[in-house]
């Protein structure tokens, strides 16, 4: 587990700015438009951007009025975060994941790939315990079956069926919306991601 760490942090250390570039300018807004549609009506949702990367989509947020806050395993990505989106951002894994208050909605783009199968369920339920009921959490993985290892950085693939499954482990996050979508940079336009909005009962 801690080996596995060590290799993801070691790859956002040493392709920051490549990985910056690479994604800073994705179009991200199909999902983050039905993700704040499917958040509880509140005036200046909570929002927290888990797994943040470039801080792209902590940045929209923030400027579509939202209350965003963020964390990032990586302190390469947590500065990206705070710079870029002026978003406060904490160092902090999945694994590890404890907050001092409740959101309405828990945005994981393509982050919670890194966090082995077998780990998901516990995971999950430690976000789910910090969602206001009726929150929502966004989470999208690469579509495909099992678990890899590429360029260094391990990844837990997912179907609709294997999603399915995960969340039947968890205390109480219903899946309510799934779909496919291509992977929206030139040089990976032929990889399918698997997204989906789940609900605290
Ligand atoms: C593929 S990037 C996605 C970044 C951003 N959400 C986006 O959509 O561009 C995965 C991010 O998850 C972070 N990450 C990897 N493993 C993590 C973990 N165990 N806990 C928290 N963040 C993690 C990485 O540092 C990286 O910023």
């Amino acid at each position: 587990m801690v080996l596995k760490g060590i290799i993801l942090v070691d790859y956002y250390r040493d392709f920051a700015a490549q990985f910056i570039a690479a994604t800073r300018g994705v179009d991200m807004s199909d999902a983050q438009e039905r993700f704040l549609e499917a958040l509880p009506r509140l005036n200046m949702p909570r929002i927290l951007d888990a797994g943040s990367g470039s801080g792209r989509d902590s940045l929209a947020f923030r400027l579509a009025g939202h209350r965003v806050e963020a964390f990032d395993a990586s302190p390469e990505m947590v500065d990206a975060t705070e710079v870029f989106s002026g978003v406060p951002t904490r160092l902090m894994r999945f694994e590890e994941f404890e907050w001092d208050h409740e959101f309405e909605g828990i945005w994981a783009c393509a982050s919670l790939l890194h966090v082995a199968m077998a780990d998901l369920p516990l995971v999950l339920d430690k976000l789910a315990f910090r969602l206001v009921s009726d929150g929502v959490i966004y989470l999208s993985f690469k579509l495909g079956t099992g678990e890899r290892t590429k360029d260094g950085r391990r990844f837990t693939d997912m179907t609709e069926e294997s999603l399915r499954k995960v969340l039947d482990l968890t205390a109480g996050l219903t899946q309510f919306q799934v779909w496919l979508s291509h992977d929206r940079r030139p040089d990976k336009a032929s990889e399918m991601w698997l997204n989906a909005l789940v609900k605290k009962a």
